[in-house]
């Protein structure tokens, strides 16, 4: 079946990037989510993108207007089915995504793929939520979305063949180049990133160096595009945490614990550009 509508649930972050690259690739996109005010917030983020892109020459104003048009958002989960495809990306809640996937079995046509954009929890545990485990994979995007031209997509012990090429062929289609990982925590990126970031973090706290020095010294010695402190809060410290937990928890190997540092921080709310204050302070 040829894919023309994706249906995005989550319109945080994630999911309005998602979006936003899927317009912007020619796709229809339902984007949905559960309060008015925040499929408002992300409509005007990603017009924000895009006037941006138009005041650099990179698009003309048409241009972006015909990829705003391309955007639909809902509150009403129903419209999931008039979508040919539904990518997942709410909050890191196993809960919450149960919840969801049980409604979605109520209105997705059954050969309908899903695809979530969880960094942490398992494909095959999350499939084990839905009514069609061979219909669901894991498609991890990288913030920003836009821009990032990597998607990990992850099989689930009974995700069949079909759902996985048809996942793989709408990366691409996405303008992304995929890599493929077996459903492991962390995945492929998240493993090798997670301890990285955690070891700049004890750095910091032994004192080894300053934070503007650990992040020059990664970005002029290893051509990082940015330092780890500074991606630690671009990311997110609790979505950081989150990872590192569920890697040294399904692993058992101390060399994933996270740090006291980033622990307290998280308990501290401070939580990286989002809250205003991580390793650095935000004033907008
Ligand atoms: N949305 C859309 N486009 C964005 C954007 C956003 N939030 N932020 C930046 N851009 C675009 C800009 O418009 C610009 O586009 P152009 O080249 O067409 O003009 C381009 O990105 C470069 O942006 P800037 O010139 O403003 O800034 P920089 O050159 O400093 O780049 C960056 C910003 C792209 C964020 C760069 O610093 C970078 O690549 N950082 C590393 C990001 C990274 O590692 N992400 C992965 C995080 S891990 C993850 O997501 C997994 C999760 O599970 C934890």
């Amino acid at each position: 079946m040829e894919i023309k509508t994706i249906f995005v649930a989550g319109f945080g972050l994630m999911g309005r990037g998602i979006s936003q690259t899927a317009a912007e690739h020619g796709f229809k996109v339902i984007a949905y989510d559960t309060g008015i005010d925040l499929l408002q917030k992300g409509t005007e983020s990603i017009k924000v993108n895009l006037e941006k892109s138009v005041q650099k020459g990179k698009l003309d104003a048409s241009q972006a207007e015909a990829i705003m048009q391309n955007i639909e958002t809902t509150t009403d989960l129903s419209q999931a089915g008039n979508a040919s495809f539904v990518i997942e990306a709410v909050t890191e809640d196993e809960n919450i995504k149960h919840g969801l996937y049980k409604k979605l079995a109520e209105v997705l046509p059954d050969q309908i793929i899903i695809a979530t954009n969880t960094s942490s929890i398992p494909i095959t545990l999350l499939a084990s939520f839905t009514d069609r485990p061979d219909r669901f994979i894991g498609m991890h995007f990288f913030n920003p979305v836009p821009v990032m031209k990597l998607v990990e997509i992850i099989r689930g012990l009974a995700t069949s063949e079909q759902t996985y090429n048809i996942t793989f062929d709408l990366a691409k289609a996405l303008g992304k180049d995929p890599i493929t990982c077996k459903d492991s925590p962390g995945f492929l990126v998240n493993r090798m990133l997670l301890p990285f970031i955690n070891e700049a973090i004890y750095a910091l706290m032994e004192g080894v160096g300053t934070p503007e020095d650990i992040d020059k010294g990664v970005k002029l010695g290893l051509n990082h595009p940015m330092g780890p402190l500074e991606l630690a809060d671009f990311v997110g410290l609790d979505t950081l945490l989150n990872v590192c937990e569920v890697m040294y928890k399904t692993f058992g190997n101390p060399k994933y614990a996270p740090s006291p540092l980033l622990r307290q921080m998280v308990a501290a709310g401070w939580l990286g550009r989002k809250s205003g204050r991580g390793f650095y302070v935000y004033n907008n």
